[in-house]
């Protein structure tokens, strides 16, 4: 009996037979020779039936084989520079073991929408396939970076009794007769986790009911969370830097077959070197203006504004200390200036916008009870967070990273829904 083997590792077994599993992806046949492109979701090749070589019953499950059908085929693995993967297998055995009728996801091009709603079946396509590949990686590679410094990981709750980002943006769902909202985001479970372990991040899914119709917005998305006791904004933004640029780094090391299929341009990937360039919110705007943009001081940046800004630049950029009136009530407000708060945000080049957004957070009791009440937040459900600033409380500082952008941005993927397996946007539910 031949081994069964995964098209991944055909290259150990040239020259011998084997058994693969897979499914029949795109097929070119001329009465006497057959080509089936087989993946197995390790990887694609080419099994070749010469219809002089085999059992007339093999050849005739090969004529019929429709697109999708599952199957098992015996061949010997024969090698092919010019092959993908470097091999190829003549076929000496084939089985059906499902016959597909009529997928509807032939090689010809379709739209968006009718893609999406096959969703669940786009995934087996060749350039869907990579991208999740990539995001997988980059997982991978993004939890190994915190873990490997140190960090400890706290998951943070999904359901909440608060909101951290904004009141227009919350999942509402009743908890026993009470309100609860889907998280959006952990970062005030991770203050607390640094207060008791220094140096944590989460990694999950966060919920945000955007209303509009965006490239860059899901309403489920996946963000990386660090936070780290006594760090300043600099020292976060100093972490970001090197955050940022090991994970291409890893990606361009460990996904380069990815990115061919996918056409990605990695030299602009390997111009991501530190150090990324800070610019101040006032000299962001004073950019904008002289770019003849009509902006205003005390905005906040819309995609156009982002585009424009990292456009002047070949790394990501930081934009750092906002309006204290576009940020969220915890942060804290800058020394210098009392109309500034100590956030900082990072823009990915080629106008992928926003990926990370981050800062320091106010440690002190008196000043974050009063932006709750200037924020309209109700003091009750924040005692727990309030009382990391009554027992012990030090400067902290922390970011957040959106996993679906960064993923976007490596695969060149215009839009973020197709960086996560099952996007959930406004207007999409399913599958
Ligand atoms: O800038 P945001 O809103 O920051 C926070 O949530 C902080 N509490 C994080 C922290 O400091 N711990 O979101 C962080 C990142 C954004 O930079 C963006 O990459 C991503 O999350 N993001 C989204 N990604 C996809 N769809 C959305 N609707 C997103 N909203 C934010
Ligand atoms: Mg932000």
């Amino acid at each position: 009996m031949p081994p069964t083997v995964y098209i991944e590792n055909l290259s150990e077994h040239v020259d011998t037979e084997v058994t693969l599993r897979g499914w029949l992806y795109n097929k070119r046949e001329s009465g006497k020779i057959a080509f089936l492109q087989v993946r197995d979701g390790t990887g694609t090749v080419q099994a070749v039936v010469v219809r002089s070589q085999v059992a007339e019953g093999v050849w005739q499950q090969a004529a019929e084989t429709s697109q999708e059908t599952s199957l098992r085929l015996t061949g010997s693995v024969r090698a092919d520079e010019r092959a993908p993967g470097g091999c190829e297998i003549q076929v000496s055995a084939l089985q059906v073991l499902q016959a597909a009728a009529g997928y509807p996801i032939t090689p010809k091009e379709h739209g968006v929408d009718f893609l999406m709603d096959r969703r669940h079946l786009w995934l087996r396509s060749a350039q869907q396939h990579a991208v999740l590949r990539v995001r997988s990686k980059v997982v991978q590679i993004c939890r190994n970076y915190f873990h490997d410094r140190g960090f400890t990981l706290v998951d943070s709750p999904i359901l909440t009794a608060l909101s951290v980002e904004g009141t227009s943006t919350l999942f509402e769902t009743d908890y026993f007769g009470r309100s609860a909202y889907l998280t959006q985001s952990g970062q005030l479970y991770q203050e607390a986790g640094a207060m008791a372990l220094g140096k944590v991040f989460c990694f999950g899914p966060t919920f945000r009911a955007e209303k509009s119709k965006t490239r860059r917005h899901l309403t489920e998305f996946w963000m990386l969370e660090p936070e780290i006791a006594f760090a300043s904004i600099d020292d976060v933004m100093d972490l970001i830097e090197d955050f940022i640029s090991s994970v291409v780094r890893g990606a361009l090391d460990r996904c380069a077959p990815e990115l061919a299929e996918l056409e990605r341009d990695t030299a602009r990937l390997q111009q991501v070197v530190p150090p990324f360039p800070r610019i101040h919110y006032d000299d962001a705007v004073r950019l904008l203006q002289e770019a003849g943009e009509d902006f205003e001081w005390g905005n906040d940046f819309g995609a156009r504004d982002e585009t424009i800004i990292s456009e002047q630049y070949d790394r990501p950029v930081f934009i750092n200390r906002f309006p204290a009136r576009i940020k969220p009530f915890y942060m804290q407000p800058d020394a210098e200036r009392d109309d500034l708060v100590l956030g900082c945000d990072l823009l990915a080049p080629e106008g992928y916008g926003e990926i990370v957004g981050g800062g320091e957070r106010i440690h002190d009791l008196e000043l974050l009870e009063s932006r709750l009440r200037d924020h309209g937040l109700p003091l009750e459900p924040y005692q727990w967070y309030l009382d990391l600033r009554r027992y012990g409380s030090v400067p902290h500082s922390g970011f957040g990273m959106g996993l679906e952008r960064v993923v976007a941005w490596i695969t060149g993927r215009r839009h973020i829904r197709e960086c996560i397996p099952f996007p959930r946007m406004i207007g999409r539910l399913e599958p």
